[in-house]
Parts: structure tokens; C-alpha cells; sequence
């Protein structure tokens, strides 16, 4: 059987994600900062998917849950969780310490996870480490502003890019996938898939991938994108 562990899993694409899974036959461990609130991934608990409580930011929240899933060998670490942040994000309209917290979640939150689990994806089958990130990241598709947005999440693609290398003789392909424009909290109504369109494109690529994909940026059409 295979084990995914899934953050920001209570709603949008993670919850997609988390459904699916484990309708798949995999055993998912969903994560999601409070679990008492969380009704639909409650909901969707079984014997395949349990619910744990996990804020990305917080470096004794991810210790615990390290403690918690020890035995466990990890296939897939799923790092999804995001935070866009207030919007505009234009010139004169960011705030120092949004960019920070947009750090936190985007940038710093995924490399920590990583740290912290690594032992349990060395030991698991697919040993797979897979980013959430954005189009916005990509300067070849820039049009301006997103200022805080842009630079958190192409922090991650740089994080992304360095582990794939790093974790090379480890035998872990770590890669960072663009969702499309989905309509989540996040997305709002207007976006083009939804929440289960993107998370079931994303899957088939996450099916498909070989270490060769290691330090890739995909769109959720297969294609790469322009970094
Ligand atoms: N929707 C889009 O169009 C779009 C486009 C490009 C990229 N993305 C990326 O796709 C991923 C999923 O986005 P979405 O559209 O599903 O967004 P969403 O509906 O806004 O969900 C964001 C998820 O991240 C979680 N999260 C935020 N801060 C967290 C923290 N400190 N600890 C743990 N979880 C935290 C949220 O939990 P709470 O409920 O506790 O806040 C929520 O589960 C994100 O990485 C996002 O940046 C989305």
C-alpha cells in the first residue's frame, strides 16, 4: 500500500487530493491546521484516510507530527498548503509582514517538512516530494504585480530545484507543479477547474513521473513551464 501525507488538506485542492487518494487505495495522512473545524475532510475519514492536526509554520507542530507518523514510510510528501495573502499585492500596496507569513507558508514551510520527513521517504517506495506552486512564479510568463506572491512561491521553486539535486543520490525526485486557475478560496469562482479537475490532472502527472523529472516545473497539463 502506498502513503501520501497531504498539508492544507481541509478545503480546495488538498481536499480533492485527499479524497482521491484514498478512493485510489492509498493511505493518506491529512493534515490541516485545525482539525475540530475541518467538516468535509472529517467527514471523509476511513480506514484509508485519518486526520491530523498540522500548522506548516509551526516547527513543534511538524516535530509532533513527525512523532505521531514515525513508523510510517512516506511515498509522497504532498506540500500544498498556501497562503496568496490580501490582494493588490501592487507597487505600494504590500505589507512587510505579509511577505513574511507568505514566506513562511510558501517558501519555508515545505524545506522544513522535507527535513523533517526525509528518513521516512528514503525508506518508502516512490520517495516523492512534491510542491504546489504557481504560474505566478514563473518569469516567463510574468505580466507584473503579485509582488509577494511571485517572489514566495518562486522561493519555493528554487527550494525545489536545489533539493532535487541535493536529494539526487537518495534516490527522492522532488519536482513543483503549476494547478491552473482553480476555484478555491484562493482561485475564487471565476477559475478555470475545479478543485477535483486539478487535483485528478495533477495526479496523472504525479503517476507519470521518473527521477528524471527530478528539479522540473510543470503546468497541470504535463508541460513544463518556463522557471
Ligand atoms: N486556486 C488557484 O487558482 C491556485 C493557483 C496556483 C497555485 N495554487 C496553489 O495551490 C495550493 C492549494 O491552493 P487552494 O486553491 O486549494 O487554496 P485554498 O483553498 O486557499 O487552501 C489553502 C490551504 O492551505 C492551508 N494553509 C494555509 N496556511 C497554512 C498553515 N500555516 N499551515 C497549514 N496549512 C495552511 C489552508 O488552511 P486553513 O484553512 O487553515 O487556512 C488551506 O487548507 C496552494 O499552494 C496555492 O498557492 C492555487
Amino acid at each position: 500500500m502506498l502513503n501520501i501525507l497531504i498539508t492544507g488538506a481541509n478545503r480546495g485542492i488538498g481536499l480533492s487530493f485527499a479524497q482521491q487518494y484514498a478512493r485510489d487505495g492509498w493511505r493518506v495522512y491529512a493534515t490541516c491546521r485545525t482539525p475540530e473545524t475541518a467538516s468535509e475532510l472529517k467527514a471523509s475519514e476511513s480506514a484509508k484516510l485519518s486526520v491530523h492536526a498540522l500548522d506548516v509554520t509551526v516547527a513543534a507542530s511538524i516535530a509532533a507530527l513527525h512523532d505521531e507518523l514515525s513508523d510510517v514510510a512516506l511515498d509522497i510528501l504532498l506540500n500544498n498548503a498556501g497562503y496568496l495573502g490580501p490582494e493588490p499585492q501592487g507597487l505600494h500596496q504590500t505589507d512587510d509582514e505579509q511577505w513574511l507569513q507568505q514566506f513562511r507558508v510558501n517558501t519555508i514551510a515545505p524545506l522544513r517538512m522535507t527535513e523533517a520527513f526525509l528518513e521516512s521517504i528514503e525508506r518508502s517506495e516512490r520517495r516523492q516530494i512534491l510542491n504546489i506552486s504557481s504560474i505566478l512564479a514563473s518569469n516567463g510568463n510574468a505580466f507584473g504585480g503579485y509582488y509577494p506572491y511571485r517572489a514566495t512561491k518562486g522561493g519555493l521553486n528554487a527550494v525545489t530545484k536545489n533539493l532535487a539535486i541535493d536529494l539526487e543520490d537518495r534516490g527522492i525526485t522532488v519536482a513543483v507543479f503549476h494547478p491552473g486557475w482553480v476555484r478555491t478560496e484562493m482561485g475564487g469562482p471565476r477559475g478555470d477547474l475545479s478543485a477535483d479537475e486539478s487535483a485528478e490532472a495533477l495526479r496523472a502527472i504525479f503517476n507519470k513521473l521518473t527521477p528524471a523529472d527530478s528539479g522540473k516545473y510543470f503546468n497541470y497539463t504535463g508541460k513544463e513551464l518556463a522557471w
